[in-house]
């Protein structure tokens, strides 16, 4: 089964108007590979803008509501994002889970929400530093994921993202051992829950420190189909050699 690569750059809470011009940039280096598909998932307020001058890359959101409209001040439903632009929504940031206190069945029901509006899902799952050391962190990301899965997930919509909490914004990675282990673990709960053959076409993404040094040994491994780009996805200077690498 060959599944393209997926690179995705998340921008959480950075980027002013000032900062589009990184944006054509990055897309300057994703077209030089277009074997690999590459993303930016922008803030709200960016995704017109990004949308209009995004060329070779896709523009997405950082979350969407569960409802498409309705009294909830200060949300963004999936057509609203679709409109503004963006073809694809990430759910379930572990930053969300903890700032929002979004449970599993609320990321499932936006992940179906963004998928009612014909975008595309990155669906994050991933372990605190503490549930790594005390040895369950593969049996409580499989339950996030199984928990958080939306109805009628197939592969052509869906994506899931690994993001250990730990590795986040810190320079830490796990070993390669432990990514393959992960991968290989998310897949086989895929394939328990899907089928085997959506779950060999759905690509699983490794985000978390990933950067232009790390990236190379992450993307061989077996299962894992790509990457979510924090911190060094704000600039084509980090970030192209991560698409590279892909
Ligand atoms: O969603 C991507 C993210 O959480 C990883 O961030 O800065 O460690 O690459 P970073």
């Amino acid at each position: 089964m060959t599944r393209k690569m997926l690179v995705a750059g998340n921008w959480k809470m950075n980027g002013l108007r000032a900062h589009l011009a990184d944006i054509a940039a990055i897309g300057d280096a994703a077209k030089a590979h277009p074997g690999v598909e590459v993303g930016l998932y922008v803030p709200a307020t960016l995704i017109t803008a990004a949308a209009e001058r995004a060329d070779g890359i896709f523009v997405g959101a950082q979350d969407c509501h569960a409802k498409s409209t309705g009294a909830h001040t200060g949300c963004l439903g999936a057509a609203m994002l679709g409109e503004a632009g963006a073809t694809s929504v990430i759910v379930g940031h572990s930053e969300r889970r903890t700032d929002q206190h979004e449970s599993d069945a609320d990321i499932a029901a936006k992940a179906l929400a963004a998928r009612a509006e014909d975008l595309s899902v990155v669906l994050c799952v991933g372990e605190s530093l503490e549930t790594r050391d005390s040895g369950s962190a593969v049996s409580f990301v499989l339950d996030q994921l199984l928990a958080s899965l939306p109805e009628g997930a197939a592969a052509d919509w869906l994506s899931i993202a690994y993001e250990p909490i730990w590795a986040i914004g810190t320079g830490r990675i796990p070993t390669m051992e432990q990514i393959a282990e992960m991968h290989g673990a998310i897949r086989g709960a895929l394939a328990a829950r899907l089928g085997a053959e959506t779950a060999a076409a759905m690509r699983i993404l490794y985000g978390g420190s990933v950067n232009a040094g790390n990236a190379a040994d992450i993307f061989t491994l077996e299962d894992v189909d790509g990457g979510l780009v924090g911190g060094a996805s704000l600039k084509a200077e980090t970030f192209g050699p991560i698409i590279t690498a892909a």
